[in-house]
């Protein structure tokens, strides 16, 4: 299995429907991780699907933060913001890209595709 032991991941889309899934397997994974969400309602959502299924060791990974991505301004206090909170980030990922890895643990754990 993958560690992401002591590295800070950026999820660009952690509250939509595939993203949930990415962040846990991160978080599982020893990752810190920086999930921006230009919703606060949306991020209350992720951190309640979190809590469903993490301890407070992983939970006290996340980062979440309130901003627009494709607005230049926001995005560069998001990125301030991340350094600050969560540590220089070794990667930024969307969730398609790290999909295969949420997808394999949920089968591995659930015995069938996730849903909600
Ligand atoms: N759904 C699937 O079954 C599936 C399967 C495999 C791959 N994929 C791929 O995975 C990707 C995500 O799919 P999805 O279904 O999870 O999408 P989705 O539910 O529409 O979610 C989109 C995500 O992008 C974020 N976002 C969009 N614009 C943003 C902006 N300007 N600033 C900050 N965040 C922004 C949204 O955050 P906020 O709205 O909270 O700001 C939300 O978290 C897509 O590329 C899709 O093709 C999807």
């Amino acid at each position: 299995m993958q560690s992401f032991n002591g590295q800070t991941v950026v999820v660009a889309g952690a509250t939509g429907n595939v993203g949930p899934f990415v962040v846990r397997a991160l978080l599982e994974r020893g990752a810190s991780v920086a999930a921006p969400s230009r919703s606060e309602e949306k991020i209350r959502g992720l951190r309640e699907h979190l809590s469903q299924h993490l301890d407070e060791t992983g939970s006290g990974r996340l980062h979440t933060l309130v901003g627009d991505l494709s607005d230049e301004r926001e995005a560069a206090v998001v990125r301030q913001r991340i350094s600050e909170e969560a540590g220089t980030p070794a990667a930024v990922r969307s969730p398609e890209q790290l999909w295969d890895v949420a997808l394999r643990d949920a089968v591995a754990r659930e015995g069938h595709m996730p849903s909600g």
